[in-house]
Order: C-alpha cells, then structure tokens, then sequence
C-alpha cells in the first residue's frame, strides 16, 4: 500500500498540499498497439535548459511535472522525497539569492527560470539521496515531455542547511529533518534564430 507523498505548491503565499495518487499494480499491458517510444525519444532529447523566458508554465502542467516527480522509485518504497513548487517570485528570488550566497557570487544561478522544484528528503531513511535524485531525474524529464526546459541546480542541501533556508521551511510549515537533494528549475526556453 503506497503512503500519501506530498507535493507542496508555493503559489503567491499560499500553500496548498496535494496528495498524489496511489500506484496501482501495473497487471496487464497498457495497450496492445505497438507505441512510438516516447520515454527512448524523451530520454535521449532531453538536455539542461540555461536561458528561460518569464512566463510561468499553467500550475496544470507544474503540478503534472510534480506528479510524475512523485511516481519515482523509492528505496523500500519508503517515498520520503518532497518537493516545494515555487512560482511566486519573490520566494524564487530569495532561494536564488541563497544558492549564489553558497557559491560567494553573485547573479541568478536559475538563470532566469520563473519556477523552481525543490526536492528535499527525510535524512532519516538511508537510501534519502538516492531516492530525491531520482525525483529529479523524473522531474526532468517530465518537463522535457511537457516541452519546457529543466536544468538540476544543485546547493539545495546548502541552501536548507543555512539559517535562512530552515526559515524558509519553517515559514512553509515543513517540519522534519529534510534535506535539499536538488533544484530543478522550469520554464519555456529561449530559443535562438540563427
Ligand atoms: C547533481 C547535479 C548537479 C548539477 N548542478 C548544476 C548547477 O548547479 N548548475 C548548472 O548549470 N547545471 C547543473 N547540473 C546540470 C549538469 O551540468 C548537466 O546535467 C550536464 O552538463 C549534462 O548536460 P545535459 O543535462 O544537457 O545532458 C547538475 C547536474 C547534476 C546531475
């Protein structure tokens, strides 16, 4: 029996928790018609995104990209990754801030994303790293296939480990001890006419 993940969308200042679905044993082929092979298509596409317009992606497709964030693998099915979807721009602006502040520079080390996707997970369950990388992983390539771009940003463990990041959670009613896995930043990609 799957236990309820969570995914936590920071939506102006408002917080609202979202329950995910629970897996359902998968008993029979989905379809007995031979498919295009998106998920090889997919995986072999995908590359880290570093210039982004300012549009925010519908909260539909964020919260879609989340889920499929929350359908990773988990060591013992113990699911104990969360992930804070943040669009508000302030809140962006300030984990930004602290995420160059760990590098000693200066400048938008989300290059310019309108969305960031942390994942964090309970330090108690021994397979925690592994399990939030692979929500990552999952996180990036559902925006590839929802066709907007991504790129891991790493420093979250940092980020949440400083002062202000434990503030951050506090202020967002995260209790617990969770550490920052990754940063997985969206939005529509800058593209360039040669
Ligand atoms: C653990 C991890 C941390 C990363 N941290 C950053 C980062 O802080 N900034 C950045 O621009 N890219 C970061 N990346 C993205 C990598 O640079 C990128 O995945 C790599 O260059 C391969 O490019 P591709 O994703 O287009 O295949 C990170 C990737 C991983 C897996």
């Amino acid at each position: 029996m799957k236990k309820i993940c969570s995914i936590i969308l920071v939506v102006g200042m408002a917080l609202i928790a979202v329950s995910c679905q629970q897996k359902s044993p998968v008993t029979e082929p989905v379809s007995e018609e031979p498919q295009i092979n998106t998920t090889m298509e997919d995986l072999l596409t995908r590359r880290s995104v570093r210039q982004y317009t300012n549009e925010v992606p519908p909260m539909e497709v964020i919260e879609e990209i989340c889920k499929a964030g929350t359908y990773a693998a988990t060591g013992m099915n113990r699911q104990s990754p969360i992930i804070i979807a943040v669009t508000n721009r302030e809140m962006r602006d300030r984990m930004s801030q602290l995420n160059a502040q760990v590098m000693g520079r200066e400048g938008d080390p989300f290059y310019g994303a309108p969305v960031v996707l942390v994942v964090l997970a309970d330090k108690n369950v021994h397979t925690y790293v592994e399990d939030g990388s692979l929500v990552m992983g999952n996180l990036m390539l559902a925006a590839h296939a929802k066709g907007l771009g991504s790129c891991w940003i790493h420093r979250a463990k940092e980020v949440f480990e400083s002062e202000e990041g434990k503030q951050i959670l506090a202020e967002l009613g995260i209790e617990g001890d969770y550490v920052g896995v990754g940063n997985c930043i969206l939005g529509y990609v800058v593209y360039w006419v040669k």
